[in-house]
């Protein structure tokens, strides 16, 4: 009896442990991770050890914010008493593998120890060990009933890329300092380092810099609109020029620190010589065009026209003159507050998206041309690349841009942001300059999610799985070239805070993977399991994120007999896609999509949700039957 109990107590024991094996989802994937047999449990009160290091205090942080927060425990700094739960170790000697921001992280059933050569790796230590634990322990508020577990495991972990970039565009919309220090919350749970800062553009100019105060009086506030950007009504003159603002100072150093204490350093972006509108409403003096006092900020009506590609041609002379000595002085000015306020070794000045139809017709230019042997306008783009490369290398900095700035030869220092594709950034690794890549094709977080017909529309789409397809260095360059990757996001279309999550995650966890984690532990459907999990957790900590993933593809095409086919297919697998045409809601009772559908003839609508199991995971999609008739017959909408 006594021997049958313990088999029976052992297979109970067994079936627990199967049950409650916790699924670990490490975003981004480590560099090795190895599993043992048991769970460690955090205890109500928590001592640590960890050493006596200024950096530590973020390190710290988490535990002291996010995890006493949720589970309640108390947490101890005190290396005097024994038996430490959490143990932070600096190692002596450097373990070459680690470099600067590797970490060694290992949880067995008694505490959990995480070693790094520096204070970055224990930081990014933590956040994967938080990573171990239920979901839960991002809550925002404490959580009882929860066994705080963490599967025994050995990590070894260290980044592909030392450049992990996220852009935050904060000029077509103002985001404040509090939106900025979240953006950076958020952004160092998924080990991004460098947060690139777009200051300036044609709706708004966003630092100040003292000795020019209309930078930031005038260009950094317009009017206020709504809807879909760049087809707004031109603002009348009696409109209130009340929506904007700028970072003071203070407010810029602050930020510097925020992110320093987190691990992060800020790029600024000072756009120019084109996207350029807010400093020349500001100081019309810098343009070569006659008139431009009468321009103002762009509120997001039409000042470009876009049917001949890049470069645009201008309706209003967005730039500042290349000509114009004055230009050079402004920039030399603005270059050197930058310079002090940032310490990050580059500033990027922007270079894209320049038009010159302006400059064609401009004397002052036309002299340049003259005096320097300047033949094309892209070589008038060259000669201001250069002069600002001067300015910018002066100051103890380094030069970065767009691509565009190796059209009409490069300035010789120069760094290439690549975003039209990855040619520019494979042209420029291949001639020796540095690299970050950014391409559209992988990494712009302003494209649409989804189909538009229920995401916020903008002029292209990035699905997550295309994502995740990012490949910073293609094989045809030297690797070393390549510093790493970077997503963008511009805000032409996001007008708030929780917007700017939902356009930021999940992609951001794709590219995350992709600077962060080796190219072969890279796999689409182990991922997936891992956003879902990480949907949980960014659903505790309240931060937003789009469930486009979900949602169907549509396909729409005609019949032999030119009727209407609507074909349906999914991003992700094991989904079902429940389907109306008669206006009701579907959901898990309705019919299940299995093939092509040919909609009833008088049916308007067809409706949409998919599920997974009996969870509706998607949205209700209520697609027009009259849009998928224009998609198939390709009227463009
Ligand atoms: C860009 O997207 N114009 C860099």
């Amino acid at each position: 009896m006594k021997q049958l109990l313990t088999v029976f107590s052992l297979c109970l024991c067994l079936a627990a442990g199967a049950q409650n094996k916790p699924t670990i989802a490490i975003i981004p994937e480590p560099v090795s991770l190895k599993t043992g047999t048991g769970t460690f449990t955090l205890p109500r009160n928590v001592i640590v050890h960890a050493p006596l290091h200024t950096e530590m205090k973020e390190v710290l942080g988490v535990l002291r914010q996010r995890m006493a927060r949720s589970t309640g425990s108390t947490i101890t700094l005190n290396n005097a008493l024994p038996n430490p739960v959490i143990s932070f170790l600096l190692n002596k000697t450097a373990d070459k593998k680690l470099g600067n921001e590797g970490y060694r992280l290992s949880v067995t059933t008694k505490g959990i120890t995480i070693k790094a050569n520096q204070p970055a790796g224990l930081y990014y230590g933590v956040q994967t060990m938080m990573q171990l634990f239920p979901k839960e322990i991002e809550s925002t508020t404490q959580v009882g009933n929860i066994a705080w577990t963490a599967p025994v495991t050995e990590i070894t972990d260290y980044p592909r890329f030392g450049w992990r970039g996220l852009m935050f565009d904060v000029s077509r919309h103002f985001f404040t300092k509090s939106d900025v220090k979240k953006f950076i919350d958020n952004m160092v749970r998924y080990k991004y380092n460098l947060l690139h800062l777009h200051l300036t553009d044609d709706e708004g100019w966003r630092i100040e810099i003292k000795g020019l105060p209309k930078l930031t009086e005038v260009g950094a506030w317009r009017v206020n609109k709504t809807g879909y950007f760049g087809t707004f009504s031109p603002p009348a003159p009696d409109e209130p020029k009340d929506y904007g603002g700028f970072y003071t100072q203070d407010d810029i150093r602050e930020l510097v620190q925020y992110a320093k204490e987190r691990f992060v350093n800020i790029m600024p972006e000072i756009d120019v010589p084109g996207h350029s509108l807010a400093a020349v409403v500001s100081y019309p003096e810098l343009s070569c065009t006659e008139g431009a006092d009468k321009y103002r900020v762009r509120s997001g009506e039409e000042i470009m026209d876009w049917s001949k590609g890049n470069p645009p041609t201008a309706l209003v002379d967005n730039t500042l003159c290349p000509a114009n000595e004055k230009v050079y002085d402004f920039l030399d000015k603005v270059m050197t507050q930058v310079a002090e306020l940032f310490p990050f070794e580059y500033i990027h000045v922007g270079g894209d998206e320049c038009p010159k139809n302006f400059w064609q017709k401009s004397d002052q230019i036309k002299a340049l041309m003259q005096r320097e042997g300047l033949k094309t306008m892209d070589e008038v783009q060259a000669y201001f690349e250069k002069r600002l490369e001067k300015i910018v290398l002066s100051k103890g900095k380094k030069f970065l841009g767009w691509d565009e700035i190796l059209e009409g030869g490069i300035a010789p220092s120069a760094a290439v942001m690549s975003w039209q594709g990855m040619k520019g950034g494979i042209h420029a690794a291949k001639m020796g300059h540095e690299v970050v890549m950014s391409p559209t094709t992988y990494a712009y977080l302003d494209y649409m999610q989804g189909d538009q017909i229920i995401e916020p529309r903008i002029y292209a789409s990035l699905r997550l799985n295309k994502t995740y397809e990012f490949e910073p260095a293609p094989d045809s360059v030297d690797a070393r070239f390549i510093k790493g990757g970077q997503a963008n996001l511009w805000t032409e279309q996001v007008y708030n805070m929780r917007h700017a999550e939902y356009m930021t995650w999940p992609r951001g966890f794709a590219i995350a993977e992709t600077v962060w984690s080796p190219k072969e532990k890279k796999n689409w459907d182990r991922f997936f399991t891992k956003v879902e999990n990480h949907f949980g957790r960014l659903n505790m900590a309240e931060i937003k994120y789009a469930p486009s993933v979900y949602d169907p593809i549509f396909k729409s095409s005609r019949t032999a007999d030119r009727q209407l086919k609507i074909e349906m297919e999914t991003e992700v697998k094991g989904l079902d896609l429940y389907y109306s045409f008669d206006n009701s809601f579907p959901d898990n009772y309705y019919p299940k999509y299995a093939g092509a559908l040919v909609p009833p003839k008088d049916a308007v609508m067809l409706k949409v949700i998919s599920y997974k199991g009996k969870q509706p995971v998607g949205r209700m999609i209520a697609m027009p039957i009259s849009e998928m008739a224009a998609r198939a017959d390709r009227v463009r909408r």
